[in-house]
Order: structure tokens, then C-alpha cells, then sequence
């Protein structure tokens, strides 16, 4: 089937493709600024959430060159909201080491391309196809899907990639690289859903070995997850005589590394034990509310359930005081948008 994937899947896209604002017309290679700045957000985040992040950028910072020289606090300004916050480094790391170590061109291999902050080898091919034409077929999610859905492979899940990197090499295209792995993606996201894949208007289907046997809705397979686990913490939500909120920057490592935060405990596998907390909070002069709502929100890896606890008459032990009013010029992660917006409800 080498290569017969091609011409039907190059003409849908021509057709069917997506409008997206990174995107140029068919036959035609993007800049290679916006297509590694989208390539960035679209690493764990969907196109739709994308899209006006990656107009806000490029309208603040139109070149790479600009994106370098931004202060990395007004990056990750830009960021809020986007999620796996990283990204905003890595990426403002990446812009800075393209300008000095390539001239501020980005580079067209896959070899240089795989040397730079936050660009793994699937970023690497898409930007190399997108940008560059570069014969290559980058493996995501969505791509996984058509390509073992087209050949019914039955391996299950994480297994089957490799398999799947294996048979794309026959499946490079010979031209339009960019358009044909964006092609793959459109498809994956709009035909060849994971749930109820729309295959009557599938360009491919009369290749579909799936879809000739009815297996479409059970490929790709998966070995069931483990549940993620459950993790819990308190934070404190303190106000001074001027209305003013403690607020803390996290630590430069891990988790929301550099992030604005609310102060709170580590978090913990067990529920915290309240009475236990409180002896150690002492930075509340006033008595403490524990709100009876608490705030729920899944990471990657675990869910985290966090309790609130107000207190008043603050006493500042190293954190910085800001008007909730002024909330909007700090990076706050969702988590923490959740807190205050849970804190500040009446
Ligand atoms: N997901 C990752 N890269 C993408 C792109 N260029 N277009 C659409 N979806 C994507």
C-alpha cells in the first residue's frame, strides 16, 4: 500500500482541511516561527484552545527574535491558562537558543531541530515536515489512530507505537510532507474520530482494512490504565487590614515550576488532618474558616483536592500582598484561578 495513501489523503486535505491561523495554503511551507510556536502549545493542549493563544502571541511578539528578548514573566503572562507551564520556559529557552547558536534561523533538520528546550522528536518532524518539507511523518496521537485503524492492527496501546513508527517509514510522503501529516491530523481529529469515526466520508476507506472487517470503533486497542491516584493539600488564604491576599512565587523546579501560587502545605497522599495544619499556621492573627467547598483539579500523573482555609489580620511572613484586583497581572495556573475563584465567592 506504499505510497497509495497519498494522492486521496492530499486531495481531502486540499478540500477538507482546517483553517487554522498557522496554517498556509495547501502547497505552500509556513513560517517557521509560527509553526514551532504552534507546535509548542499544541503539545498537550487542543486546537481550539490554541488558536487565540497563538494570535496573541505572534501580535506581541511577531518575530522569534522578539519572543526572545521578552521577559520570561510576561511569557508566562501570555502562557496563563494554556496549562503544562514548561512549555513557556522551554519555549522562551528555545527562541533565546536559536538566536544564539543558529543566527536566529531555525533550523531545518531533524538533527538540529531535536537539539532545542521543549522540541522532542514528534515536535521535530512536524516541524520539519511543516516548515521545511522535510519527508517525515510525525506520530501522534491522532496519526497512531488512522494509520492502525487503515492497517486493523490489533496490538494494544502503548505497544502498538512502535509498531506504528516502524510502518510509517514506508508511508513517507514523496511531497507536501507538511500538508500530508497535518492532513493525517485532520482526519484523525474530524473522520477518523477515536469514538464514532465518521467512515463514509473517510478518503481512504476503500484501503480501510478496519473498516472492511467493522473493527473501526475498537481500534486502537488499550490495556486499561491504572486509576491515577489522589492527592490533597490546604492552602491559606490570608488577607491583611487592606484587603490584600499573601501570595508566593513556587519553586523553579517541578510541578508549576516559577508559577504564582496561593500558600499552602506540600500535598499528600492522605487527607490532611486540619487540627494538625492549624498548630502550624501562624501567620493568620484572626481565627481561620475552613470553606466546605474544596477545590478539584487532575494533573497529568494524579487528581488533587485542595481545602481552603481564610484567615485574617494578616502578618506577612515573606510573601508578597496583592489586591485581588491586581490578581490579573501575575501567572496564576488553573489550580490557582480555581482557589481564588472558590476563596472569593460570597
Ligand atoms: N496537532 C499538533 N500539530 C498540529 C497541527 N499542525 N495542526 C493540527 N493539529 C495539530
Amino acid at each position: 500500500m506504499r505510497n497509495m495513501l497519498q494522492d486521496p489523503i492530499l486531495s481531502w486535505y486540499d478540500e477538507n482541511r482546517r483553517h487554522l491561523p498557522w496554517r498556509y495554503a495547501p502547497g505552500i511551507t509556513a513560517d517557521p516561527y509560527h509553526v514551532l510556536l504552534s507546535e509548542v502549545m499544541l503539545q498537550q493542549t487542543t486546537v481550539v484552545t490554541v488558536k487565540d493563544y497563538f494570535l496573541r502571541f505572534i501580535d506581541r511578539w511577531p518575530t522569534l527574535a522578539d519572543l526572545a528578548q521578552a521577559p520570561l514573566d510576561d511569557v508566562y503572562h501570555c502562557w496563563q491558562g494554556l496549562g503544562y507551564y514548561s512549555r513557556a520556559k522551554n519555549l522562551h529557552n528555545c527562541a533565546n537558543h536559536v538566536v544564539s547558536h543558529f543566527n536566529g534561523e531555525i533550523p531545518s533538520s531533524l538533527e538540529d531541530l531535536i537539539t532545542l528546550p521543549g522540541i522532542g522528536p514528534y515536535t521535530a518532524a512536524a516541524i520539519g515536515a511543516i516548515a521545511f518539507d522535510r519527508p517525515t511523518v510525525p506520530v501522534d496521537g491522532n496519526i497512531i489512530r488512522v494509520f492502525s485503524r487503515i492497517f486493523a492492527m490489533t496490538t494494544p496501546l502503548p505497544a502498538l507505537k512502535n509498531e506504528i513508527f516502524d510502518l510509517v517509514k514506508d508511508h513517507v510522503p514523496t511531497h507536501r510532507s507538511g500538508d500530508f501529516a497535518q492532513a493525517l491530523m485532520d482526519i484523525g481529529a474530524t473522520v477518523c474520530k477515536p469514538r464514532s469515526p465518521l467512515c463514509e466520508s473517510c478518503p481512504v476507506k476503500h484501503l480501510c482494512q478496519s473498516y472492511a472487517k467493522g473493527l473501526a470503533d475498537s481500534i486502537p486497542m488499550k490495556i486499561a490504565k491504572p486509576l491515577k491516584p489522589r492527592r490533597f493539600g490546604v492552602v491559606f488564604w490570608v488577607e491583611n487590614a487592606r484587603g490584600e491576599i499573601a501570595i508566593q512565587r513556587r519553586p523553579a523546579t517541578g510541578l508549576l515550576a516559577n508559577m504564582m501560587e496561593i500558600p499552602g502545605t506540600s500535598w499528600t497522599d492522605t487527607p490532611p488532618d486540619i487540627n494538625e495544619i492549624l498548630k502550624d499556621a501562624s501567620f493568620s492573627n484572626g481565627p481561620w474558616i475552613l470553606l466546605k467547598k474544596t477545590v478539584k483539579h487532575t494533573f497529568t500523573h494524579f487528581h488533587l483536592e485542595l481545602q481552603i482555609l481564610k484567615g485574617s489580620d494578616h502578618e506577612s511572613t515573606g510573601q508578597l500582598m496583592c489586591s485581588p484586583t491586581d490578581f490579573s497581572s501575575h501567572a496564576f495556573p488553573t489550580l490557582m484561578k480555581k482557589v481564588i475563584q472558590l476563596a472569593m465567592m460570597k
